[in-house]
């Protein structure tokens, strides 16, 4: 029996998973989506193209590749009939190569509005959401309320939409929110027509058979360790486990078929939406990181927040996920700094700890430890020895600090900006 690999983010989202998935994907039979939904936006890059994947595996350029949206996953059918579009000019096996869990559950067009509404009645409290329907569609699952993909295959489906979208518009009667709900659901449906034109099974089933014949399966995380529902920066988190344990539930599989972790983490942090970020940068070398690393949210847009790497918050992820390898991402984006921060540990009140805190009302000052920077452009370095000794040192420094070896370095979005040490 093999073992399935996860990948997962270690910080707030945006790291680059999507593009080391694709890197990955010749080495392994199936790849799985386990979480999330279209709050995801996986860049990939190859042959001066790049894509944006919201709920579909990143391993779906590659021929002969099965790819799964998994029970945990929450899908949107108008998002998914455009990423279909979107793909059929490049794929023409999608049908074949595409299989979605029976248990995974339907974002409702009501669940996208519902979302709307509770973000503005919160304020300045808010959470930042994607507005892609993501807290509402897990809370339905919680409540045991949830539409899911088996669903839409019952003769009474349209039934089971009504009800669902009548109970969610009393609720939104409590919400000051003007919508028009038709605008949302003539693609909904159509996405709906699509969606049952691929195989809808029991992928616990087919995960599980495919591990017993010797298959090999990666499991593709979504958003970010510190966006976790439990271990993230409660409540600015998404609603579901991003974390590896949050991999067997999303698939269907015991702990004991999970072998090799991927930790990917990109060479300074960045956020998207509200929440505690405590090597925030919120000036000129923010807005450098930004610029030089094109930080606007890939499916939102947004500027994203940027500053330091977070060795205390780095840790604690590889802690959480027992992470056994580390990829980092975006190494060029920091080429052209004369000196660069690493956060190694905090002050709060007074204290020094490595323990990391998502604590609002404490004065968090981060520790900073001062390293050299490096100047060359590196997206053309295609061996590992050929990367400037400062970038070497910083990458020693980590893996000392995290006790893991980095066995790959990005040095640029496309496939080929891929440095594998192993
Ligand atoms: P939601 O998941 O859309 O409800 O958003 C909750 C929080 O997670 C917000 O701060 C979002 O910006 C953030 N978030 C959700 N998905 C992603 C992602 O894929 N990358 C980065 N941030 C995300």
């Amino acid at each position: 029996m093999t073992k399935i690999d996860i990948l997962l983010g270690l910080q707030w989202g945006d790291e680059g998973k999507g593009k080391i998935v694709d890197a990955l994907t010749p080495d392994y039979d199936i790849i799985t989506r386990f979480q999330g939904g279209p709050n995801a936006g996986h860049t990939l890059e190859f042959n001066d193209k790049k894509f944006i994947l919201h709920t579909i595996p990143s391993g779906i350029f590659h021929p002969g590749k099965i790819n799964i949206i998994g029970n945990g996953v929450v899908l949107d059918p108008e998002v998914f009939k455009k990423e279909i579009n979107m793909l059929s000019s490049e794929n023409s096996e999608l049908t074949s190569k595409l299989i979605i869990s029976s248990k995974a559950h339907l974002i409702l067009p009501t669940h996208r509005i519902l979302d709307a509404a509770y973000e503005k009645a919160k304020g300045k409290l808010k959470i930042g959401s994607t507005l892609k329907g993501i807290s509402p569609a897990y809370t339905d699952k919680a409540s045991r309320n949830g539409v899911r993909v088996a669903d839409i295959l019952k003769d009474n489906f349209r039934e089971i939409y009504n009800s669902n979208t009548e109970r969610h518009l009393a609720m939104l009667a409590g919400y000051d929110l003007e919508f028009n709900l038709s605008e949302f659901e003539e693609g909904w449906f159509e996405g709906i027509e699509l969606l049952k034109q691929f195989k809808i099974a029991n992928t616990e089933y087919l995960l599980n058979d495919s591990l017993n014949e010797g298959k090999k399966i990666l499991a593709e995380g979504a958003q970010g360790t510190l966006l976790d529902i439990d271990f993230g920066s409660y409540p600015y988190v998404t609603s579901s486990n991003t974390i590896s344990a949050g991999a067997c539930s999303g698939m269907g599989v015991s702990p004991k078929a999970i072998g090799e972790i991927f930790g990917i983490f990109k060479s300074y942090c960045t956020r998207v939406g509200s929440g505690p970020f405590p090597t925030e940068q919120d000036n000129d070398l923010g807005q450098k990181l930004r610029d030089q690393g094109v930080e606007y949210g890939s499916t939102t847009g947004r500027p994203r927040r940027c500053g330091w790497l977070d060795i205390p918050a780095l840790k604690y992820s590889c802690m959480i996920n027992g992470v056994t390898r580390l990829f980092m991402t975006k190494a060029d984006v920091l080429s052209g700094f004369e000196k660069i921060q690493i956060c190694t540990s905090y002050n709060i009140d007074g204290k020094n700890t490595d323990v990391f805190s998502f604590d609002d009302d404490k004065n968090i000052e981060p520790v900073y430890t001062e390293v050299d920077g490096w100047q060359e452009n590196i997206s053309a370095c295609k061996h590992y020895n050929e990367l400037p000794q400062a970038l070497k040192s910083y990458i020693r420094t980590i893996e000392e600090a995290t006790g893991l070896p980095i066995d790959i370095v990005s040095v640029g979005p496309d496939r080929e900006e891929t440095l594998f040490r192993t």
